[in-house]
């Protein structure tokens, strides 16, 4: 009888906390999955041995939509794995410690985007866009460097002692995690470029090409 009294309690509790938390009904449409969402996996999850698509520390790959997605259940928060392990104060605590926990604004920005069916396509368009399949050194790569990184990395203006101007450099950089740490916001390293993140599609095209073996193609 008890349990069943404190079982009720429970669930009107849980009932409770869901209904009253989006009052009046969240309905997510200003969610970014590409910008907003997937930066905190980024920067959180995916270091090296942990859950990026070369390690996939417990079969996990948190750095694509469909990777994240294999750990939420659609509109419902409270039972995605995702969100159980993020609220965790235990054992199952993620990110582990002694890595900082995610903050409240990034938690709740993660319920709510689950809640309203953690959609990927939402203000994303140049997502649907990006080719990750034919990523070249001299094209892709090189592109991306000289949009965002060489006006601070060159052969005169070497910031950190860094050029990003030719390849042997970079391909160093590539092999040793730093390039992938960097622009992922790796704890412990300087965030490249200094001005914000680059958008996902770049992220994509050099982590596809630093898999290939960084080739200098
Ligand atoms: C506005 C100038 C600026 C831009 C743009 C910039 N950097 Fe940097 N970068 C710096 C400065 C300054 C440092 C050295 C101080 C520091 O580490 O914060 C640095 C350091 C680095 C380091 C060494 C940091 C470490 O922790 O080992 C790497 C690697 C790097 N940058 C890569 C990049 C990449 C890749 C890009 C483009 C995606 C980029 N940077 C864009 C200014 C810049």
């Amino acid at each position: 009888m008890k349990k069943q009294i404190l079982y009720n309690v429970l669930i009107f509790s849980v009932i409770g906390f869901t209904s009253c938390k989006h009052d009046p009904p969240y309905n997510g449409e200003d969610i970014c999955f590409e910008s907003q969402i997937l930066p905190i996996f980024l920067t959180n999850c995916t270091s090296s041995g942990c859950h990026n698509s070369i390690d996939q520390a417990e079969g996990l790959n948190l750095t694509t939509y469909t990777g994240i997605l294999k750990e939420i259940k659609k509109y419902k928060p409270l039972e995605s794995k995702i969100y159980e392990v993020i609220t965790d104060h235990g054992d199952d605590m993620m990110p582990p410690p002694p890595r900082p926990p995610l903050t409240d604004e990034q938690i709740e920005l993660i319920y709510n985007w689950i809640w309203s069916g953690a959609p990927n396509d939402v203000g994303c368009g140049q997502v649907l866009n990006c080719d990750t399949s034919n990523v070249t050194y001299s094209i892709t790569v090189r592109g991306i460097l000289i949009q965002h990184c060489t006006g601070c990395h060159n052969a005169s203006i070497a910031s950190g002692g860094v050029i990003l101007t030719n390849y042997n450099d970079v391909k160093t950089l590539a092999d040793n995690g730093h390039l992938w740490a960097v622009i992922t916001h790796q704890g412990g390293y300087s965030a490249m470029p200094p001005s914000g993140m680059l958008d996902s599609c770049s992220i994509h095209q050099i982590e596809n090409w630093i898999n290939q073996g960084a080739p200098n193609n």
